[in-house]
Formats: C-alpha cells, sequence, structure tokens
C-alpha cells in the first residue's frame, strides 16, 4: 500500500509540470490518464475542484513528460479492496493471498 505522502500529487515532475502549464497537479495528472487513452472518474465535493478537474481538454503533455509521470509508477495501491468490502458488504475479499 502507498502511504499519503507518496501521492502522485507530490511528485516533483507533476508539481514542475503543472508550474510549466500553469495548470494543477490534479488536472496534469488526470490528463495522463485521458492522454493515455483512460477513463477517470474523478469526484469532488467542491464546485470549484469539479470545474478544475473537467478543465483538462486545452493542453497537452509531451512525450517525455508523459513518459516522466509515467515513471513515478511503484506498483503499489491507494485504494485497497479488502478494506472496502469489509467497509461496504461486511465480508473479507483478501487480495493479497
Ligand atoms: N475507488 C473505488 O474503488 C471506486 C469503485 C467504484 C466507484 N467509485 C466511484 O468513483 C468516484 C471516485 O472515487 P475515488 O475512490 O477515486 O475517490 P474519492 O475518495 O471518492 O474522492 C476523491 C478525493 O480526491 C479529492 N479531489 C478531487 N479533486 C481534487 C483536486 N483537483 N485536487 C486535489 N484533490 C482532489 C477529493 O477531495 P474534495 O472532495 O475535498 O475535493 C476526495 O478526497 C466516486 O464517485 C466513487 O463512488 C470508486
Amino acid at each position: 500500500m502507498a502511504g499519503a505522502e507518496e501521492s502522485v500529487l507530490k511528485q516533483q515532475v507533476v508539481l514542475d509540470t503543472a508550474a510549466r502549464l500553469n495548470k494543477t497537479p490534479a488536472q496534469v495528472v488526470f490528463r495522463w490518464n485521458v492522454q493515455r487513452g483512460c477513463s477517470i472518474i474523478p469526484k469532488s465535493t467542491k464546485l470549484a475542484r469539479l470545474k478544475e478537474n473537467i478543465a483538462i481538454f486545452d493542453f497537452e503533455l509531451s512525450d517525455s513528460e508523459m513518459s516522466a509521470i509515467s515513471a513515478i509508477n511503484q506498483d503499489k495501491r491507494f485504494n485497497d479492496p479488502d478494506d472496502f468490502c469489509q467497509v461496504a458488504f461486511n465480508a473479507l475479499h483478501p487480495i493479497y493471498d
């Protein structure tokens, strides 16, 4: 499992790319996902962030930025389905055994 301090929003390459493009770190990682052909389902309780999160179609990441952000991967997950299933379904669904 990844810790909060490992958030992609805090990675230097994401911060640098966001600064260069005058975008937020969240917009950069959403754009990275969409640009590699993935659908994303960001959720926010804040109107300002809902607007921020959809404003990712007026810029593009370069091939080198795409590669650099992809290289952050450490094969860790933030969402543990084991925890989720116990809360949501009161059932044990271990995923690591
Ligand atoms: N994760 C799953 O396994 C799963 C499975 C099925 C369905 N879903 C659905 O998928 C959607 C997303 O779920 P999730 O688990 O990925 O996320 P989540 O935990 O439901 O919420 C997203 C988090 O990201 C924050 N956030 C949103 N926009 C941000 C931004 N621009 N910058 C920084 N932080 C931002 C939100 O904070 P604020 O609210 O404070 O902005 C919130 O803490 C939900 O509708 C959920 O029901 C998820």
